[in-house]
């Protein structure tokens, strides 16, 4: 995880480089902290969020045209200022800051300390900063000293690198961790992610695994680990920051919501590109998807679809554990990657093996991350710049992105001419936000929250729990109505609520009964039914009438009030839901 910036600039840099940090908060917000060159260096960190850093050391405050700077989630060593990044080398000529993992960091930090280097922090990347000294005490010049660096490095990492006694660039570094350069009049930026730079510029370069960058005011120079020079594109990017910003909203999370209707038309706007693309799908005889987190649960919905739909066996496998699953691959196998950011880690190791013996198809928001260079296919989710942690317009993107590529393998035109209508349905879903509001309000204080749905809604029930732990640190746990029975009923008392996801369809009248049993041992249940529902009716239960569509469909609607749900629950607990303890938007670490 973490985030990094750079700024090579024709006026003071920090001003900039702070309000372009603050963009990338959603990749870790445990410290902050920059660095900038004048006739030295001059370091500002200090552990928590931008703003409460901010108030307490004015991060603006530091002289300089050049500045690196970095937002923290933390891997190895506490959240403390001393962890804080950029990290220096002995005499504070070199700053660094990182994003990845060093996995040898352990060894070089014994040979650096044997050397005779000070090293003032818990973490991996302070390697860094020691071992360019060392190269550059040895007498090779700054480049050089990096490249020998990183040489020696295993491991995933961005990295943004000024020096004293070369005032006038930043040298970058990608390696399996996601970087860009944005080219701009004022000057030239490093960054993680698109959005830290969208209010200097719209002109991207996308940055491959092993490019260095020198990084100058007036130019950009990109060359591989053996510093041949390297021509780039660059591309204009289409929308712009106040596409990521709150447009009025209390948090992201309620304005990525209520955009939930337009993304699905604009995610519907993909289906002829869809079509083509499926065209070339028709030897496999086996499916394979590939994901993590709300990713793998759209996945999940996707495995349902695909079975029942086109009768295509196929199997949902979690990035992190694809490892043990991966040797029964073969080339009558299509391997699909599901991601909003295309940079979790897990999901680019996996879709690496992957393609060594199958054909890969990668669903993916942001565009030229890193798995969609990786992939043979790549379909965009159209969601936009998602800024929330809790994933919710993305996941309903991959969704209509799953449902559209099941439409075509199957040729299935009425299943296409249901998801025209599921746009303007949706609207109707956030028309309960103050019923959720009383709801939310009723069950703040519950410890526990069961969620169950069966079929194609029981995907909905894992995402409806995801949510609610993520954002409100209640415990959620999804379930298939059935299974309920089997364990987790010992569990039921009048203390924990109950989600039942109750669309009509062949699976009601079974999830309507397994409801009954849980009321009869006295839980509360909140139903998410049918506006026709008559059975439902008449009893006391909370009750949330979504529009009268078959349960096929109903994992593309129904979430919403789950998400609103908890978006509710923890505004009402007074959290961030923006920003949960511990979470990160991307997850670059293994
Ligand atoms: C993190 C995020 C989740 C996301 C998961 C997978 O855990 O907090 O919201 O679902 O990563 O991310 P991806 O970008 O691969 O969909």
């Amino acid at each position: 995880m973490c985030g990094i910036v750079g700024c090579v600039l024709n006026k003071k840099a920090a001003p900039t480089i702070i309000d372009s940090i603050k963009k990338l908060e959603y990749r870790g917000y445990d410290s902050i902290g920059i660095a900038t060159v004048t006739d030295t260096i001059n370091l500002k960190k200090g552990s928590g969020k931008i703003n409460e850093v901010d108030s307490e050391i004015n991060l603006k405050d530091i002289d300089g045209n050049i500045g690196i700077a970095h937002v923290r989630w933390a891997t190895h060593g506490n959240p403390t200022k001393e962890n804080a990044h950029p990290h220096c080398d002995c005499k504070n000529n070199i700053s660094v800051v990182h994003n990845g993992i060093i996995e040898n960091y352990k060894e070089l930090r014994q040979e650096l300390i044997k050397e005779g280097h000070i090293f003032k922090s818990d973490t991996d990347t302070e390697v860094i900063p020691h071992l360019i000294e060392k190269y550059m005490m040895e007498g090779q010049d700054f480049l050089t000293s990096v490249q020998t660096t990183i040489k020696r490095l295993v491991g995933s990492y961005a990295l943004a690198i000024i020096s004293k006694d070369n005032p006038h660039e930043i040298i970058g570094v990608r390696n399996e961790s996601p970087l860009i350069v944005g080219v701009g009049e004022n000057g030239n930026y490093l960054a993680s992610d698109v959005p830290a730079i969208l209010n200097e510029t719209n002109k991207v370069i996308y940055l491959e695994d092993k490019e260095i960058i020198i990084l100058k005011q007036d130019n950009v120079q990109i060359m591989d680990f053996d510093l041949n020079p390297i021509k780039k594109e660059i591309t204009t990017i289409t929308w712009n920051s106040e596409m990521a910003e709150k447009g009025g909203f209390e948090h992201f999370m309620l304005k990525e919501i209520y955009e939930e209707p337009q993304v699905i038309k604009d995610t519907l706007s993909e289906s002829k590109k869809i079509q083509e693309i499926v065209q070339k799908f028709k030897k496999f005889n086996r499916i394979c998807f590939v994901a993590c987190g709300t990713s793998y649960h759209a996945s999940l919905i996707g495995e349902y679809l695909i079975e029942s739909q086109i009768g295509i066996p196929t199997e949902v496998i979690l990035a992190s554990e694809f490892e043990y699953f991966n040797k029964t691959l073969d080339d009558h196998t299509l391997v699909i990657f599901i991601t909003q950011s295309g940079e979790t880690a897990d999901t680019i190791k996996a879709l690496k093996v992957a393609k060594e013996k199958s054909e890969t198809l990668a669903i993916v928001n942001v565009v030229g991350s890193s798995i969609t260079r990786e992939a043979d296919h790549v379909i965009y989710t159209r969601a936009g710049p998602e800024i929330s942690v809790a994933a919710t317009k993305t996941y309903l993107s991959q969704l209509i992105c799953i449902y559209l590529l099941v439409a075509h393998m199957g040729e299935n035109q009425e299943l296409l001419h249901k998801l025209d209508e599921i746009s303007d349905l949706s609207e109707e879903l956030l028309t309960h936000e103050e019923q959720i509001k009383e709801i939310a309000k009723k069950y703040k204080f519950a410890k526990d929250f069961f969620y169950i749905g069966r079929g194609f809604n029981y995907p909905t029930a894992l995402e409806g729990a995801l949510k609610l732990k993520e954002i409100t640190y209640i415990h959620g746990e999804g379930y298939p109505a059935g299974e309920l029975k089997h364990g987790p009923l010992a569990l039921i008392d009048d203390n924990i609520p109950v989600v039942g996801i109750l669309p009509p369809g062949p699976s009601y009248n079974k999830t309507y009964n397994n409801l009954q049993e849980i009321r009869a041992r006295g839980a509360d249940i909140i139903i998410l039914g049918a506006s026709n529902d008559t059975q439902i009716d008449d009893v006391e239960d909370k009750i949330l009438f979504n529009p009268i569509i078959d349960e096929i469909i109903a994992p593309l609607l129904y979430i919403i009030d789950l998400q609103l749900l908890s978006y509710y629950i923890s505004i009402e607990k007074n959290i961030d839901p923006d920003k949960p303890k511990n979470l990160a938007k991307s997850v670059t670490v293994e």
